[in-house]
């Protein structure tokens, strides 16, 4: 039996696999999901677009009336946005702003959310917690194997450090900031998907969701 309007926060570094899960999650459970990262890329997204800072009054008002079809775009995951999306990030009106709307977001149904601060900041009682962790190499190769351009195939490690040490740029910034740094929740799960496929996670994640809701 699933509980009435329940929240599943699912946090974690770049690249751990938060989307996978959250999706599969949300398919199986029936759900909404909202992947809260898309949020600051829209925020990132229109820094870049009207030249300013991420301090600026224009980002903050932008934030404070972000609408479903600024983060509802395809155009998102780049490596620009990637990098602006951790700067807006770092401003705590931009973050104060986008806390209510993930908060909105999970009124009427609960949802699946996943982010960095669901469980520390955003849902504190979020009924269930889960903090997926990889190692960045492990992260770097999946990113790799999921843009993999076949013409490139020869720089195969050369790519690959690459995308580890830009993860390992943003980790470092997630981590390290003022508000809301990335970390995990007490009360959560921590899952570690270094040796796992998408699939052993899912099958993990959803054992506990349904232990928890016998409880
Ligand atoms: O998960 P992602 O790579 O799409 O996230 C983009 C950026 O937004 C990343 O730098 C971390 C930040 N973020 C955050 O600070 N809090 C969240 N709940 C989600 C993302």
């Amino acid at each position: 039996m699933m509980k009435k309007n329940m929240v599943i926060a699912i946090d974690g570094s770049s690249g751990v696999g938060k989307g996978t899960l959250a999706k599969a999650l949300a398919a199986y459970l029936k759900l909404p999901y909202l992947d809260t990262g898309l949020l600051y890329r829209a925020v990132g997204r229109k820094m870049l677009e009207a030249h300013v800072s991420p301090e600026s009054d224009e980002i903050i008002f932008f934030a404070e009336n972000l609408e479903e079809k600024d983060w509802l775009r395809n155009d998102l995951r780049t490596p620009e946005i990637d990098q602006a999306a951790s700067l807006v990030a770092a401003n705590p009106k931009v973050r104060a702003a986008l806390l209510n709307v993930q908060r909105y977001f999970a009124r009427q149904k609960g949802g699946i959310m996943d982010g960095r601060d669901i469980g520390t900041v955003i849902f504190p009682s979020a009924n269930i917690k889960f903090f997926l962790k990889a190692s960045s190499r492990v992260r770097a190769k999946r990113r790799w194997l999921q843009f993999a351009d076949p013409v490139s195939i020869q720089n195969e490690e050369q790519e690959i450090d690459k995308i580890e040490a830009e993860l390992k740029q943003r980790d470092e910034l997630d981590s390290s900031r003022e508000i809301a740094p990335l970390r995990p929740a007490e009360d959560a799960i921590l899952i570690d998907t270094d040796h796992k496929s998408a699939d052993e996670v899912f099958k993990e994640v959803l054992n506990k969701v349904e232990n928890h809701n016998k409880s």
